[in-house]
């Protein structure tokens, strides 16, 4: 059975992660309306892995004893954004920041001998390790390529590659 302190962290996480998702479909609108079509899949692919993140918590929580719980109410996520390079660059803030709660969720539990939920926050922080560089190879790729209105075209059907990656 969890314990109380530990399903509040959990809790906690599930709204960063809820959050994470909207700000990704946020972005995912502002591609669509620039005619991004493949940048905006990638968002829409994010949003859900971010949902998905938000649905492991949520089970595991329900599965061993606690009460899992969505705010009804979560934070306004960003829906301006200057460029694409803008968009990525606030994708990889965004990815730093989950990553940040849970290494610190992690840190916690170890202090509290909250073992069996340090087991499974593991494969999260592994995939907020391999989140940053991803993004962060997107970022070198923009920057290398260019964002400016000729290089739009091609810059979004490079995305159709990073999209059909597993
Ligand atoms: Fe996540």
């Amino acid at each position: 059975m969890l314990s109380e302190s530990v399903q509040a962290k959990l809790n906690e996480q599930i709204q960063k992660e809820a959050f994470a998702s909207n700000a990704y479909l946020a972005m995912a609108t502002w591609a669509e309306r620039e005619n991004l079509p493949n940048i905006a899949e990638y968002l829409y692919n994010s949003a859900e892995e971010e949902r998905e993140h938000m649905l492991q918590i949520y089970k595991y929580i329900n599965a061993n004893g606690g009460q899992a719980h969505l705010e009804n109410k979560l934070d306004k996520p960003k829906e301006k954004f200057k460029n694409v390079l803008d968009v990525f660059q606030t994708v990889y803030d965004l990815e730093c920041s989950v990553s940040r709660a849970i290494n610190e969720l992690a840190t916690w539990c170890l202090q509290n001998g909250e073992h069996a939920t340090y087991f499974f926050l593991q494969p999260f922080v592994l995939e907020q390790q391999e989140a940053e560089r991803k993004v962060s190879d997107i970022i070198v790729f923009i920057e290398r390529m260019g964002h400016e209105p000729r290089q739009l075209f091609y810059l979004d059907k490079q995305f159709k590659k990073f999209n059909e990656q597993p």
